[in-house]
């Protein structure tokens, strides 16, 4: 548990790293496969960071749209992510700095979906690259993932919202064909909805986190788990216990679909 990872994440102030106590892929290397000695994974210190949980509120003029938006149906990665950058579709493109695609291997088995960028996503062009994004990194460390291996990383928005407001529901609406056709290209084995926003707007249900965890939904004919924010699990360390068990979940259902029927 000392290894010189440990030690960084502890300075980050995340504490050690989360374990899976098996290997959830067979290509895990014997070094990282050490047994986790209790089912709950350890705390972390909590780092504020602004949440957004609301889902989009109906009650917003969805703004229709433009020109500038054109259907990405169809388009390759460079096209997808040229068309993202160049995006004009909602106000959001006059408080950006950058648009932010989504990062990863474009082969991808997992694809994690949070919110919006937030203040260093806007800055670095990268989803998840601030506090939340290191505990997201740790998770996936967890159980034996790493950004940009078998993994990509996207949100609902690709914009951030001034001072990380909430989402609005025609920001959403302009910007999820976006996520569709990353979905499209990516053909994920299984999708991790990181928070109640991501989840909702993929499943197009109104419902609690607490609901909707626990099960395996479908996106698109893609298995989907639900859980919970990695920002929110800074500010609310008792629910890393159950974000734990969502990933043993998202583990135990994508060794399912590798089995033979
Ligand atoms: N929160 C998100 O939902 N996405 C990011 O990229 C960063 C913070």
């Amino acid at each position: 548990m000392n290894s010189r990872h440990d030690v960084y994440l502890k300075e980050m102030g995340l504490g050690p790293r989360w374990r899976l106590r098996r290997a959830p892929l067979e290509d895990i290397p014997e070094v990282e496969r050490e047994p986790d000695p209790v089912a709950v994974p350890p705390v972390v210190e909590a780092v504020p960071e602004p949440v957004r949980f609301s889902p989009p509120s109906a009650a917003i003029p969805i703004p229709p749209p433009t020109l500038e938006s054109p259907s990405p149906a169809g388009l390759d990665w460079p096209a997808l992510n040229a068309a993202i950058r160049a995006c004009r579709a909602c106000p959001l493109h006059k408080t950006r700095t950058q648009a932010v695609p989504g990062v990863g291997d474009m082969q991808a088995e997992w694809l994690f979906v949070g919110e919006a960028p937030g203040a260093d996503e806007d800055v670095q062009g990268e989803p998840f690259v601030g506090q939340a994004g290191k505990l997201l990194d740790n998770m996936l460390a967890g159980i034996g993932l790493k950004r940009g291996e078998k993994v990509y990383i996207a949100n609902v928005l690709k914009c951030r919202p001034p001072g990380n407001r909430n989402p609005e529901a025609g920001e959403v609406q302009c910007c999820e064909p976006f996520l569709v056709r990353q979905v499209e290209l990516l053909q994920p084995k299984l999708i991790v909805a990181l928070g109640k926003f991501a989840a909702q707007t993929l499943l197009g249900q109104e419902a609690t986190i607490a609901s909707l965890r626990g099960k395996v939904h479908q996106y698109r004919g893609i298995p989907l788990i639900v859980t919970y924010h990695p920002a929110y699990l800074l500010r609310n360390l008792p629910d890393k216990a159950k974000a734990w068990q969502d990933l043993c979940l998202a583990v135990k259902t994508r060794r399912a679909l590798e089995e033979p029927a």
